[in-house]
């Protein structure tokens, strides 16, 4: 194995993979400039796609070329990859290479505390989420914001919807560190302006807080070439005013920025909403109310919708972000899978840290898969996702909901290479070789089920490695 590495090596002008520059692409290894679609640089491993809805793919012995401004060119067997002496290939047999995971809600400063469970949202926001929030400073973003950037690497995770805090400047720092982590993030301040951790509610405090979204959504929108973009995020109905909501609204439109909020996560929460918007007809009819619903718009959870709300998210085309496992851990309930789909609602995979207690998307699309099992077994209605789906989902779908204008998701031509690869030796049984199996079903189903043992080893953002 070794010599024939070697071998290959020298003869096809291959970079033995751990020795690869992470330099960026646009410092070009072949000779042509930055930006020139020439092919330059290659990788041979594993390959695992979803080229369409329900369809996975695997090629076991395959290529992926890409140019120099990041467009892939060739995907598909490494026998009949282009021979152009030009491109630097890295080896990585044996490694898995999936499209880069998106994750479409999380939450930045909520990550130390992921995993301390025993409540349901309200009590939890109150006992562990406000107290934390309130503490994050600038010197704790400072130290936070690498750190948690590197860990969605860690887990596969080339792009993200992130919310912060309520506090500008710890805003501002993470911003700053987004950028230096080259991932491709929408992010924003929470904002809160009744209800919440800061200074007591008034219209000064209302008017404090627009400004302060808008200062940093005109800083950071279409930020690093466009890998940054603002999200205004009103936390939830229970902590803005109507105020608040509708020059949010406001803001978006005039912006194009997203807007990112959490809708019908819990029971108790529903109870509130309808006592705090007595005049409205459901939870849904408060955002919708207040100019919020819409294509920019990302709503988190969306568990207990009536067929009104359901036809609302379809008819603003709000986009819907699905969080099983913080769905289960903070015992919310389980979204109802088939009918947001038959419904035409785009859905995209969320961990949301700290509610979810981990970013690894493998072990999400697993809470997807047991939870929504579980639904139509208890219910006897409805259809769960096939693991197809939810691999699609937590690709192409959350891509198709951050970036609508870009070719992201996919291991394919025309599209940009966000790649991830992964060491799998751990996954299979007695580590048992996954990468020698064909079933593209199969290997996925290792994967979803047994991916906390999968590790990010090398991650790509439109073709650089980051
Ligand atoms: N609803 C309002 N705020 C939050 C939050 O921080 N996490 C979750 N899961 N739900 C929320
Ligand atoms: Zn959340």
């Amino acid at each position: 194995m070794m010599a024939n590495h070697m071998a290959l090596t020298r003869n096809l002008n291959f970079v033995p993979a751990d020795r690869t520059s992470r330099k960026p692409l646009s410092k070009s290894t072949d000779g042509s400039e930055p930006g020139s679609s020439a092919p330059r640089r290659g990788l041979r491993g594993y390959l695992l796609n979803s080229p369409r809805p329900g369809k996975v793919t695997a090629h076991q012995d395959g290529a992926i070329v890409w140019d120099g401004s990041g467009l892939i060119t060739y995907a598909g067997s490494w026998q009949e990859r282009p021979r152009a002496r030009t491109i630097s290939w890295e080896d990585w047999r044996s490694r898995l290479i999936t499209p880069g995971f998106v994750d479409v809600h999380c939450h930045l400063p909520q990550y130390p505390a992921v995993a301390q469970g025993g409540l349901e949202l309200l009590p939890w926001l109150q006992r562990y989420i406000f107290p934390l929030e309130k503490h994050f400073t600038p010197e704790r973003a400072t130290r936070e914001a690498s750190r948690f950037f590197a860990e969605l690497k860690r887990n596969g995770i080339t792009s993200a919807a992130v919310y912060v805090t309520a506090c500008p400047e710890s805003t501002e720092v993470c911003f700053q560190a987004a950028r230096r982590s080259k991932l491709r993030i929408a992010m924003g301040q929470m904002m809160m302006d009744v209800n919440s951790y800061l200074a007591r509610d008034s219209r000064a405090l209302t008017r404090r807080v627009l400004e302060e979204g808008e200062r940093l959504c005109r800083r950071w929108h279409g930020a690093a070439r466009g890998r940054i973009r603002y999200a205004f995020s009103p936390r939830f109905a229970l902590t803005c005013s109507s105020e608040l909501m509708r020059a949010t609204g406001e803001l978006a439109r005039a912006t194009g920025a997203f807007i990112q909020t959490h809708l019908a996560e819990n029971p108790a929460e529903l109870v509130a909403v309808r006592k705090s918007f007595p005049k409205a007809i459901d939870y849904t009819h408060v955002y919708e109310q207040h100019g919020l619903l819409g294509p920019q718009t990302i709503v988190g959870h969306a568990i207990y919708l009536s067929d009104r709300e359901y036809a609302a998210l379809r008819e603003t085309g709000t986009k819907v972000a699905h969080c099983p496992t913080a769905n289960l851990f903070l015992r919310s309930g389980v979204m109802d899978w088939s009918r947001m789909r038959s419904e035409g609602v785009a859905i995209g995979l969320g961990s949301d840290v700290g509610a979810g207690p981990e970013l690894n998307p493998w072990q999400v699309m697993k809470g997807a898969s047991y939870s929504h099992k579980l639904r139509v077994v208890l219910t006897g209605t409805g259809s769960e996702p096939s693991l197809a789906d939810l691999f699609r989902v937590a690709t192409v779908g959350g891509a198709e909901i951050l970036w609508p204008e870009r070719k992201l998701g996919q291991i394919a031509p025309g599209f940009e290479a966000d790649l991830v690869v992964w060491d799998v030796d751990r996954v299979d049984a007695f580590e048992e070789p996954l990468t020698e199996r064909t079933d593209a079903e199969l290997v996925l189903s290792k994967l979803v089920f047994r991916g906390a043992l999968a590790r990010a080893i090398r991650t790509y953002v439109g073709g650089e490695a980051v």
